[in-house]
């Protein structure tokens, strides 16, 4: 009895299931606060004092939105930039952007956008990942949406493809006209605005090969 080996003492398994408990649970609490944390919404305030939050403000759509690569992280992440303007406006305050950024969310779950995109990782894959649409550098400057619309802005060329998607068909697959009005349209870009701001470690992967969205160009 004097020499039994430690590992078959069903005192020392007790103890190590019970550390091992403890310790699993504590770690799990943390990891909840700390992911609260991570992913509580910033305010219109760390965006005028350049804090970069990983969800910022609804007042972010007043600003301009690309991605850097990080070398450290290995994958491109959000560069919230210099005031742009959006419909005609940069100076949205919390609660006017906000407000817009509901809308567009319920507008998107009443549309169920998710039947056929991508949206911050849940939904299909019949259409293309919406997470960073709003990019997507189709909608630039130079981009084919801007002149297939006949509109000048990104979020204008947005709006109107929105409300009449089957009229622009660009894909093999056409989005089908949802009915989707001007209003809807425009908190649904608000919210694709918001969502690519989003720093959401580099997902999707191949978000950041999208030519010209990176650099500010
Ligand atoms: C029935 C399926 C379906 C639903 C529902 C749907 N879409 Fe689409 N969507 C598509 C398809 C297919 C395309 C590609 C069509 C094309 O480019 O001609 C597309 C393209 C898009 C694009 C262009 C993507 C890009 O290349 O940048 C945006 C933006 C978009 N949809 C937004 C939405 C939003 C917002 C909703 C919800 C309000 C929605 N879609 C609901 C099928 C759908």
């Amino acid at each position: 009895m004097a020499n039994k080996s430690v590992w078959s003492d069903n005192r020392f398994w007790r103890r190590s299931a019970a550390w091992v408990t403890g310790f699993a649970s504590i770690l799990l609490i943390w990891l909840t606060f700390d992911t609260s944390a991570q992913i509580a919404m910033g305010n219109d305030q760390d965006l005028q004092n350049k804090v970069t939050k990983r969800v910022p403000g609804p007042t972010v759509i007043n600003y301009k939105i690309t991605y850097e690569m990080s070398a450290k992280r290995g994958h491109e992440v959000p560069v919230i930039g210099e005031k742009e303007k959006f419909f005609g406006r940069d100076d949205y305050s919390e609660e006017e952007a906000g407000a817009l950024l509901h809308l567009g969310k319920l507008g998107s779950q009443a549309k169920n956008c998710m039947d056929c995109h991508t949206l911050l990782g849940n939904g299909a894959y019949y259409a293309p990942d919406l997470t960073k649409a709003w990019i997507d550098p189709a909608w630039g400057p130079n981009g084919a949406m801007q002149a297939l619309t006949g509109k000048n802005t990104k979020e204008e060329a947005m709006a109107e493809f929105l409300m009449h998607p089957d009229q622009y068909p660009t894909h093999a697959r056409m989005m089908p006209d949802l009915g989707i009005t001007a209003k809807e349209a425009k908190g649904l870009v608000a919210f694709l605005k918001h969502m690519s701001s989003i720093d959401t470690n580099g997902f999707p992967r191949n978000f950041g090969k999208i030519e010209g969205a990176v650099h500010g160009k």
